[in-house]
């Protein structure tokens, strides 16, 4: 029992250093919405087996840091792009190892394009405007010292990250060409650019700056319905920051939902 609840809820290391700063985000990870995420996964498991699946098999193999309730938002939120028939592309900015944008795949119509950005290798480091949480989570970084998930190595220490990427797509059935799948390499101050319309953005990417060019550069593209998902307001403050800024002035055109994380949804 306490194995399958690791497995659905807890063993990423990353999820012992969370900072909750909201109150309603603290309740969202509590029992109460595990069982719902539980008994979601459950009637999924019915209804479309190959999601539920690919949502149980990124957490087993440990390409996730993402939770089982997560997991299943970000799958919810490609699935109602597609049932609404939304136009434009899908974006996930920080892949890592490639867990969620395997979810996000596997949510998506085939030919739909959707592009993965990541610098595939070490995360840049913090800047001036993150504070002590996430320099510290990067000191640990830098030193060597961060243990991967459940144990494994680091990924940001493994060589090759691009490659093993690209195989983790192909073994849960995501062929980059044929899925329509793009990998962009670099950091996003120099790759994210984007010219044509978005319904759905993934963005989780830890440090203000890396939060802030996604937000700029992606959420004027955002069709109206679309969706972004920032994974990391309530972990680390400097998202918090870059999001809460960024939306200061732009509040009555969109929707804040906190689900197990925060969603934004264009109004009009
Ligand atoms: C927490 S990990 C992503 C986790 C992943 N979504 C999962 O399913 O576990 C954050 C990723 O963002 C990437 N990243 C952060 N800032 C970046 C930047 N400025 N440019 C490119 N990649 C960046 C890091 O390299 C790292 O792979």
């Amino acid at each position: 029992m306490q194995a399958l609840l690791n497995l659905l809820f807890g063993g990423c290391e990353f999820e012992a250093s969370l900072f909750p700063r909201d109150l309603s985000l603290v309740l969202m990870r509590g029992p109460r919405f595990q069982l719902r995420a539980a008994l979601q996964l459950g009637a999924l498991a019915l209804t479309d087996p190959n999601i539920a699946t690919a949502i149980l098999r990124v957490r087993r193999k440990r390409l996730t840091y993402l939770t089982v309730p997560a997991l299943l938002d970000l799958h919810e939120a490609a699935a109602r792009v597609e049932a609404n028939n939304l136009p434009g592309i899908l974006i996930e900015a920080g892949c890592a190892l490639g867990g969620s944008a395997i979810v996000l795949a596997a949510s998506k119509r085939a030919d739909r394009p959707f592009y993965v950005y990541d610098v595939f290798g070490m995360i840049p480091p913090p800047s001036p405007n993150d504070e002590r949480d996430a320099w510290s989570r990067y000191e640990e970084i830098r030193m060597g010292r961060s243990a991967g998930i459940g144990g494994d190595p680091y990924y940001g220490y493994q060589t090759e990250l691009r490659e093993r990427v690209t195989r983790n797509f192909e073994r849960h059935g995501f062929p980059l060409e044929r899925a329509n799948i793009h990998l962009v390499q670099g950091l996003y101050e120099d790759t994210l650019y984007v010219a044509e319309p978005v319904a759905l953005a993934h963005i989780d990417c830890d440090w203000h700056d890396s939060v802030w060019t996604c937000l700029t550069r992606i959420a004027p593209h955002l069709v109206v319905g679309g969706t972004l998902i920032i994974d990391d307001y309530a972990d680390y403050s400097g998202c918090k920051k870059a999001v809460d800024r960024y939306f200061a002035d732009k509040r009555d055109r969109f929707a804040f939902e906190m689900r197990s994380r925060l969603h934004v949804v264009r109004l009009h």
